[in-house]
């Protein structure tokens, strides 16, 4: 049985396989309608979501699952005190597969080691978020073609943005590859992130507070959210939420065919403005979510 807890749990061959099944999904959506009849994902979700809770649970019903869950903490028995690896455990009982997302780092991992069933990590605290890696690989190679000689910005809370150190590690694995980190001092990339896959691995960067000097060079820009539920205090946050807001003046400064991508959701670090420029690729992000999800559910349930 196989968990996805942190993205470098699968290889780049695996990777590889999981784009080439959602590929085929979108291509032939009527193959997969009956491939998960009678099995079912619980959505075990202690924090908000609406991207990955509903795209797990389209996912599911698309390959003619059920779903079950619950969206938040409150109004499950976490409210009595109950530990996420007894949930996991019971869960397990009622589920073939488990997507958990949970402001602690870790809690995942904790609830793979009692489950009887694969655990998806959905996003845990300001650590890892798996499945947005995969939506960002997927979309990458549907929109560059390819992961190597890319040169990625990676703009905005780099700090607490669990996407962001998702996605550093699966792209380190690729050659040619070189970052760009766009963030105020107080928000830079973890050390255990920059240590582990970019330093140790050689590969060539850059840190900067300017997104306007950054921008000429990037081929995909990856834009964050200021975590705002991750900040001490709200003073900190609102004096720096505000530090990158993309607009179509900087988009001039772009590439031709640079890529903007975002996780969502946005709060003001995009200007709406920019939608509607041909390189604004996060809405089509979003919706390739369901497609790799779909595939990954297949892959960990072992659909063939
Ligand atoms: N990208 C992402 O995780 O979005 P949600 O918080 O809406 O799930």
């Amino acid at each position: 049985m196989r968990h996805l807890i942190d993205i470098m749990d699968f290889s780049a061959a695996e990777i590889d396989e999981l784009i080439a099944t959602a590929t085929d999904i979108v291509a032939h959506p009527e193959k997969y309608r009956e491939k998960c009849r009678y099995k079912k994902l619980a959505t075990l979700f202690f924090e908000p979501s609406t991207r990955t809770r509903l795209s797990f649970e389209a996912a599911m019903m698309e390959l003619g699952g059920q779903v079950l869950g619950f969206s938040e903490a409150s109004s499950s028995s976490a409210a009595k005190g109950e530990s996420v690896a007894d949930t996991a455990a019971i869960v397990s009982g009622y589920a073939d597969i488990i997507a958990m997302r949970h402001p602690k780092e870790g809690a995942p991992l904790v609830a793979a080691s009692k489950s009887d069933v694969p655990i998806i990590n959905a996003g845990d605290g300001g650590h890892f978020h798996p499945t947005q890696t995969l939506t960002d690989l997927f979309t990458i190679h549907l929109e560059k073609g390819s992961f190597e000689n890319l040169t990625v910005g990676l703009c905005g809370d780099l700090k607490f943005g669990r996407t962001v150190h998702s996605l550093i590690a699966a792209l380190s694995r690729y050659t040619g590859i070189r970052f760009v980190l766009i963030s105020p001092e107080e928000l830079k990339v973890p050390s255990y992130v920059k240590n582990t896959y970019i330093k140790e691995k050689g590969i060539p960067y850059k840190q900067t507070t300017s997104l306007d000097e950054a921008m000429p060079e990037l081929d995909v820009l990856y834009m964050t959210r200021v975590q705002r539920e991750r900040f001490f205090n709200e003073e900190d946050y609102l004096r720096l939420r505000d530090s990158y807001i993309l607009t179509p003046e900087k988009m001039e400064k772009a590439k031709k065919d640079m890529i903007v991508l975002h996780p969502l959701p946005r709060v003001n670090e995009i200007s709406t403005e920019v939608d509607k420029d041909p390189r604004a690729a996060y809405f089509r992000q979003a919706k390739n979510g369901k497609f790799i999800r779909m595939a990954l559910i297949l892959k960990l349930l072992e659909v063939d």
